[in-house]
């Protein structure tokens, strides 16, 4: 029994902010109808790596979709999409700012029209405030949210990281409060609007940052390996620090190439084990590291002598000396690693599915596992492919009225006038 099931999603959401929040609630077991524009979410056909076929931008976030194409700008796609409404417990958009209340449909109108409708907005920042006219994309949010500005070091560029906490991130903290929406729908009756703005998202996901940026008016940061000061206001890029009250980072191994590394954390309980093994009784001893305060002041000098030792070692040889101190760590994983690491293959988080365009290709798998609803993974719709499909089973049109609005271009784009 899927988790979900019962629940209707109309789905608007395009790009990945939205379309990750969907997918993800289809996959817990929600009848996720993606409702499209007659040329399609505009990620069909962004870094096509197979010609003719839906990218892997698109199958990787619309998997276990339904798709219908209703042109939203003609008077008959306004009258499908207000029936969808009415037969859906959510709604849902990521358009830029103001695109739905230009289309007719705010959300005073949507609550009218079915008070029960949950709906679920995603901008860049949000529908108030100085910044609420703004359109947002991943590294934007990255930028503004505080991410980019701690992520680095000191003296180099501010970085964005490859994760993708402005889109993906967003779309995580949208289906919580979608599902608390739900809940107390099912209490009173009445759906409500939840809206998260991307850089509200990375701001929630930065927290230690600025519990650190409170921390610098009191003093410097001592588990900082790079230069802190009380009342420097901004938090400093920190390299590969661990951002924790534990000692961590990144250690070089054999044979050095760019992926060769042991993220290592120097858990306090675990340090007499590490340097006994890394320099016998001498570190051990070593009044430089003896206890923590002095290990952060030294950590400059603990992580080379680490360094050092693990020079000898490729990252997955250091792992296996470190694993059974009980020194908690992990390699630094590219995905090719990932893609043919047999604990992700086991947890069915690299997925391999067809396609009818593009053939054989593979998914990051559902990470959340409950355990009386897995996640059965099944491939994004083609483009429209189930137009008729949902006006038949949902909307109860019969053919003659579909020929009819198909007519009056419910579901196509007008045809261009010559110039
Ligand atoms: C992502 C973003 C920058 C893309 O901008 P964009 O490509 O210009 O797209 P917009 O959302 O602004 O506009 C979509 C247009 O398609 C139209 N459209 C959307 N669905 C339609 C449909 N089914 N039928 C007809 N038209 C449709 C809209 O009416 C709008 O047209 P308009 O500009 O004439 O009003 C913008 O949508 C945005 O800021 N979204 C919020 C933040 C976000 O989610 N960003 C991350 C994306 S990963």
């Amino acid at each position: 029994m899927e988790a979900l099931k019962g629940i209707r999603i109309l789905d608007m959401t395009h790009v990945q902010a939205g379309p990750t929040c969907t997918q993800l609630l289809a996959w817990l077991g929600a009848d996720v109808i993606k409702l499209e524009p007659p040329q399609g979410d505009a990620t069909r056909g962004q870094l096509r790596d197979v010609p003719n076929a839906d990218s892997l931008y698109f199958t990787m976030l619309n998997c276990n979709k339904r798709s219908i194409v209703v042109n939203m700008k003609s008077a008959e796609g306004k009258t499908v999409f207000v029936d969808l409404l009415k037969k859906s417990d959510i709604v849902m958009e990521n358009f830029g700012p103001g695109v739905l209340d230009r289309l007719g449909f705010t959300w005073e109108k949507i609550h009218q029209l079915n008070p029960r409708v949950v709906m679920g907005s995603i901008k860049g920042f949000g529908s108030s405030g100085p910044y609420a006219d703004f359109k947002a994309y991943e590294n934007v949010a990255q930028a503004m949210g505080g991410a980019m500005s701690t992520t680095g070091l000191p003296e180099g560029p501010p970085f964005v990281t490859g994760a993708q906490i402005g889109d993906s991130g967003t779309g995580l903290h949208l289906a919580i409060g979608l599902l608390a929406a739900l809940h107390q729908r099912d209490r009173t009756g009445e759906g409500q609007y939840v809206e998260v703005a991307m850089m509200d998202g990375v701001m929630n996901l930065c927290r230690v940052k600025f519990r650190d940026h409170q921390r610098l008016s009191r003093g410097p940061l001592g588990e900082y390996s790079v230069r802190t000061a009380q009342g420097m206001g901004e938090v400093p890029r920190a390299g590969n620090d661990s951002g924790g009250g534990q000692l961590g980072n990144a250690i070089h191994c054999k044979p050095h190439g760019p992926n060769d590394w042991l993220y290592v954390v120097v858990q306090e309980a675990v340090w007499e084990g590490l340097a006994n093994r890394i320099g016998g009784e001498a570190l051990v001893k070593d009044p430089r590291f003896a206890k923590i305060a002095e290990r952060r002041k030294n950590q400059n000098e603990m992580w080379k002598i680490i360094t050092e030792f693990a020079k000898s070692y490729t990252k997955r040889e250091f792992m296996a000396i470190l694993n059974p101190l009980d020194v908690p760590c992990g390699p630094i994983m590219s995905t090719e690693d990932l893609a043919n690491d047999e604990h992700v293959r086991g947890r069915d988080m690299w997925v391999e599915l067809d396609h009818p365009q593009r053939g054989k290709w593979w998914n990051v798998g559902m990470p959340i596992k409950l355990s009386d609803s897995p996640a059965d993974i099944r491939r994004s719709p083609l483009l429209g492919e189930h137009t008729d499909e949902v006006l038949k089973s949902v909307l109860g049109y019969d053919d003659a009225k579909i020929a009819g609005l198909k007519q009056a271009g419910a579901f196509s784009a007008p045809p261009k006038k010559a110039a």
